[in-house]
């Protein structure tokens, strides 16, 4: 269990704090990944440009990432812009995505660095603005050694082309590694595993995602860490994405843990000498009928 050295639970509003207090917290997920959904339906509702309805889902975006630090959630991922966004988005929405971005960063270093938030990114960030990529390295280097929730922004990021990407990193790994030996290659390839492609993902170096939110009702994941969420729980909320606040997250938490997970297995209330017992009151109850 994570013992914080210093709890920050009295930070939380006295809302947020009704909705801790109904948790356990020894079972805050490990890692929950936010599909942000919603911004443009917020704008509409309301006769604004979409471009304000990203705006206000960037206010968002600090509070959510402040309450999970406070609550000691050692992993935040969010999907803040992926591959198809900044293919099929008309250019104009795209700059302001990127403008949004870079500004949101320079606006809120001190704050991630007053939360010991530490800031990483996944996606082919080598495809985005030079500068926009200059101001992501800066943020993350000027809050590399915060210890508190990791922060991470998926940006230009797809889930399929992030699985294309760790398999020409194994497949160039085996190469190099069988020298030439085409017999070696054979063997090296064969013994490819579940371990060897989960090492060569963006999120290499985080846990998989225990929970994954989406926001304005949407059932889909829409090419979101595919590989990463096999056994994720999913919570689905008609909510959009700027009006989403900390609290929000914690009741998707409180979901969480009424949740029973099983891995493909049955759950911890049927062990091998108890599933006897079951098909035992199964056969009972059989002869009975
Ligand atoms: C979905 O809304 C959201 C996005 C495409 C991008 C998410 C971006 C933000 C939350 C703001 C900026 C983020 C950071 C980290 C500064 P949508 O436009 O698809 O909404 P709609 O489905 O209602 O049209």
């Amino acid at each position: 269990m994570r013992a914080p050295t210093h709890s920050r639970i009295q930070e939380l509003s006295l809302d947020e704090q009704a909705v801790y207090r109904q948790l356990d917290a020894a079972k805050i997920p490990r890692h929950a990944a936010i599909i942000m959904d919603g911004n443009g339906r917020w704008a509409g509702k309301r006769m604004l440009k979409r471009f304000l309805g990203h705006q206000q889902g960037a206010e968002s975006v600090q509070y959510v990432v402040e309450t999970a630090s406070r609550i000691d959630l050692p992993w935040l991922t969010l999907y803040a812009f992926s591959l198809e966004n900044n293919l099929r988005r008309p250019k104009a929405e795209v700059n302001f995505l990127m403008k949004l971005l870079k500004s949101y960063l320079v606006g809120n270093v001190k704050r991630m660095n007053d939360n010991n938030v530490r800031m990483a990114y996944i996606g082919r960030i080598h495809e985005l603005p030079a500068e926009v990529q200059d101001t992501m390295q800066w943020a993350s280097e000027a809050t590399a050694k915060n210890t508190g929730t990791t922060l991470t922004l998926a940006l230009n990021y797809g889930a399929r082309s992030e699985l294309v990407d760790a398999m020409r990193l194994a497949v160039r790994e085996a190469i190099a590694a069988s020298a030439g030996d085409p017999e070696l290659l054979q063997t090296l390839i064969a013994g490819l595993d579940e371990h060897h492609i989960s090492r060569q993902l963006y999120t290499a170096a985080m846990p998989d995602p225990d929970l994954v939110i989406r926001t304005s009702g949407e059932q889909r994941i829409s090419n979101f860490l595919l590989w990463q969420i096999a056994y994720a729980e999913i919570f689905v909320t008609d909510r959009l994405w700027p009006d989403f606040r900390g609290i929000h997250l914690l009741e998707a938490i409180a979901d969480f843990q009424r949740r029973e997970r099983r891995y493909g297995g049955l759950g911890d209330s049927f062990t091998d000498e108890n599933l006897e017992a079951h098909h035992a009151g199964d056969a009972a109850e059989l002869v009975r009928r």
